[in-house]
C-alpha cells in the first residue's frame, strides 16, 4: 500500500512525519518535534486547532439533518442562514461549492453560464501566474500552468505583476490586447503564495474599468483571503480598497478549516442571468456539505461574538512591529498575513514556504493572543538566525 504523498514541483521533497495531534498552532509529531504552524493550515485554520466552539453541537445537528441539495431546489434554516451570513448584505446569489478549487471553477462556471445567456462566444479567460487557484486542470491552467502537460487553451496568462511599476505594464499589456473573447479576468486577492506583493489601488480600480469599457466579469479568488484575514469577510471591502468585482470565490476558513466548503457568489447582474430558469448547471454530490454548512454557523457566531474582525488592524501592528525586529531585507503585512525576506536561504521555515527560498509566509490567526506573538517571535528567530 503506497499513499501518493507530497508536491514535488512545489513544495520539494520533504522527510516523512507521523503526526500525533495538532493543538492552537503547533503540530506535534512522533518522534518528540513540534512546530508552528506558520501558515495556519494554508490560511484556513482561523481559529486555531483545537478550537471546541467550531464543533459545537455539531453531531446533534448532524443526526437531525445530514443532506440538504441544493440541486435538488432544498434547502432548509441553516443553509439559508448560511446563505444571508455569506453573502453579507453586499453580494445577490450563491452557490456553494465543495472546496476553494470547486469555489473558483463554480465563479467561472457563473462566468461561462452568463455569457451562455447572452449567446456570446467569449471563452478566454485572462489570469495570472505564478498564482494558486487550485487542483483542478482549469485552476491550474490559470495560475500554474508549467503544472501540466496539456492545456485547456482558454487561458491567457500574464506574469504575476510584483509591485506598482508590473501592475502598470501589465495593465498596459492587457489594454493593448484584443479583448473580444475574454469572458473574465481573474486575480487571487490575497496573493501571498507570490510573497504578498499586494495589488494597489489602482490596480484594483484599472481592473474594474477594463471589465466596464470591454464587458468583460471581473472575478477574484478571495478562496485565501476572506473571512477575516484582511479585517472584512469579503476582501474586496478592505484590500480591495472597495471595488467590487461581479464574482468572487471563498473557501477554506468559512469553516476555520475543519471541514471543507467553498461558495461562489456574485452581484445582481450576473445573478439575475444565473436565476433565470435553466440558465444554472453546477452539481456536487455534497452542495453543500452539511458538515459544511454547521460548522460555519459556529465559525460565524463565534467570529462575531468575540469581535474578531475588530481585532485584526492590532494583528497586523503587532506583526509589523515583530517584522520590524529582524535584520531582514524586506516585509510586508496585510491583515493577518506576512511574508519576510531574508538576506538568504531560510533554512528552517516549519510548515512555511518553499517556493521563494528566502521568503517566509505565514498567516496569524483571527484568535492570535500574546502567546502567539512569543511562539512566532521564537519561531522566526530559529528560522532567520
Ligand atoms: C487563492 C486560492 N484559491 C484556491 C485554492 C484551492 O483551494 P482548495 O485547496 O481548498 O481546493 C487555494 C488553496 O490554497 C488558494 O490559496
Amino acid at each position: 500500500m503506497h499513499e501518493l504523498r507530497g508536491f514535488a514541483k512545489i513544495k520539494g521533497e520533504k522527510k516523512e512525519q507521523k503526526i500525533l495531534s495538532t493543538n492552537k498552532w503547533h503540530t506535534y509529531f512522533a518522534d518528540g518535534t513540534n512546530e508552528l504552524d506558520l501558515q495556519m493550515g494554508g490560511s484556513s485554520f482561523i481559529l486555531g486547532y483545537n478550537n471546541p466552539a467550531v464543533v459545537n453541537n455539531l453531531e446533534a445537528k448532524i443526526l437531525n439533518t445530514a443532506r440538504c441539495q441544493s440541486n435538488n431546489h432544498n434547502y432548509n434554516d441553516d443553509t439559508i442562514r448560511a446563505g444571508e451570513i455569506l453573502c453579507d448584505g453586499v453580494w445577490d446569489t450563491y452557490t456553494w461549492a465543495l472546496s476553494g478549487t470547486s469555489a473558483v471553477e463554480a465563479a467561472i462556471s457563473m462566468n461561462d453560464e452568463y455569457w451562455k445567456a447572452w449567446e456570446k462566444p467569449k471563452h478566454k479567460i485572462i489570469s495570472f501566474s505564478f498564482a494558486w487557484h487550485g487542483t483542478s486542470y482549469l485552476t491550474k491552467d490559470m495560475g500554474a500552468p508549467f503544472l501540466l502537460a496539456n492545456h485547456t487553451n482558454r487561458c491567457i496568462n500574464l506574469p504575476h505583476p510584483k509591485g506598482d511599476v508590473d501592475e502598470l505594464e501589465t495593465i498596459a499589456k492587457i489594454r493593448q490586447m484584443d479583448l473580444t473573447n475574454v469572458g473574465c479576468i481573474i486575480f487571487d486577492s490575497a496573493t501571498w503564495i507570490n510573497g504578498l506583493h499586494g495589488f494597489s489601488h489602482s490596480w484594483w480600480v484599472s481592473i474594474r474599468l477594463i471589465c466596464d469599457e470591454h464587458n468583460i466579469l471581473m472575478i477574484t479568488d478571495d478562496v485565501a483571503s476572506c473571512w477575516g484575514k484582511t479585517g472584512s469577510l469579503h476582501p474586496y471591502q478592505t484590500v480591495g480598497h472597495g471595488v467590487q468585482p461581479d464574482i468572487s470565490a471563498v473557501g477554506k476558513s468559512l469553516t476555520a478549516g475543519y471541514t471543507p466548503l467553498g461558495a461562489a457568489v456574485c452581484n445582481k447582474m450576473v445573478g439575475d442571468v444565473l436565476r433565470i430558469p435553466g440558465v444554472w448547471n453546477y452539481n456536487h454530490t455534497w452542495q453543500p456539505s452539511m458538515m459544511g454548512i454547521y460548522i460555519m454557523l459556529n465559525v460565524y457566531d463565534y467570529i462575531t461574538e468575540n469581535n474578531l474582525l475588530e481585532k485584526v488592524p492590532l494583528i497586523e501592528t503587532q506583526l509589523t512591529n515583530l517584522a520590524a525586529e529582524f535584520d531582514i531585507d524586506s516585509y510586508r503585512v496585510q491583515g493577518c498575513f506576512f511574508a519576510l525576506d531574508a538576506r538568504g536561504k531560510t533554512e528552517y521555515t516549519g510548515l512555511s514556504s518553499t517556493i521563494l527560498k528566502n521568503n517566509i509566509r505565514g498567516c496569524a490567526p483571527l484568535t492570535a493572543d500574546h502567546t502567539y506573538f512569543e511562539d512566532l517571535r521564537t519561531h522566526l528567530y530559529g528560522s532567520l538566525s
